[in-house]
């Protein structure tokens, strides 16, 4: 198969030196990344800023803001069999990004922010065959917001993940994730590192609804 995996965060600057982002650090993103290439798919792998090394076998394309990352996922979209979108992709950035180095005495306390594209819904319209993987990251209501997402973003398969338990989600080595899939009912995996995560992600991928 030929997959497209996002990872990482997004950067929307705010001027040189500042940024809106968050806690992901790619780790989810590059193990699927990884996993997919030692399965012998052809893998590129649309990263946001992390502090990674790319995975062998795997083509690597760098993105800072959401923006771009929609451009890369719109720009590498055609010719893939699947899309698994891990990237914590920032849902707003601020309106004017500064040239210059904002300096505290002139600064304003309140910074306007306006909304970046949502990347799933907006590729969307050109699924046709193609499988979509997104990914949920919930600190409350997992099951609904999970359940929402999967049905909104048009996916096939949704992991959520309990980002708000000390051992899973941002910046630790495991997961424990749900499986949502359309019309059946939520699988619950066991605690596991991440590349066993992957594992389970590549292997449903490869007994793929058709
Ligand atoms: N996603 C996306 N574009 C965005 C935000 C998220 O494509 N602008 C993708 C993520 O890569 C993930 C899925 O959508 O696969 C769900 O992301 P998540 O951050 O959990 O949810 P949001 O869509 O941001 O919704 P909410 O803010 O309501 O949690």
């Amino acid at each position: 198969m030929n997959l497209l995996v996002t990872a990482g965060p997004t950067r929307e600057m705010l001027d040189p030196v500042r940024f809106f982002s968050n806690r992901s650090t790619g780790k989810m993103g590059f193990a699927v990344a990884s996993v997919a290439a030692c399965h012998g798919h052809n893998v590129r792998l649309i990263a946001g800023p992390v502090a990674l090394a790319t995975p062998e076998g795997v083509e690597r394309i760098d993105v800072i803001s959401a923006r771009d990352m929609l451009a890369a996922v719109e720009k590498n979209l055609d010719g893939c069999d699947a899309l698994v979108m891990t990237a914590a992709v920032a849902d707003w950035r601020p309106c004017h990004e500064n040239a210059q180095k904002l300096k505290k005495g002139t600064m304003s306390p309140v910074i306007e922010l306006e909304p970046n594209p949502d990347i799933l819904k907006t590729i969307a319209p050109r699924k046709g065959k193609k499988i979509f993987v997104g990914f949920a990251a919930e600190t409350e209501n997992l099951l609904a917001e999970a359940q929402r997402k999967l049905v909104e973003k048009k996916l096939d398969l949704l992991v959520a993940n309990d980002v708000s338990c000390h051992d899973s989600g941002f910046e630790v080595e495991t997961n424990r994730v749900i499986f949502f899939t359309p019309g059946n009912p939520p699988e619950h995996l066991p605690l596991m590192r991440k590349s066993e995560v992957a594992e389970r992600i590549v292997e449903w991928l490869g007994r793929r609804p058709s």
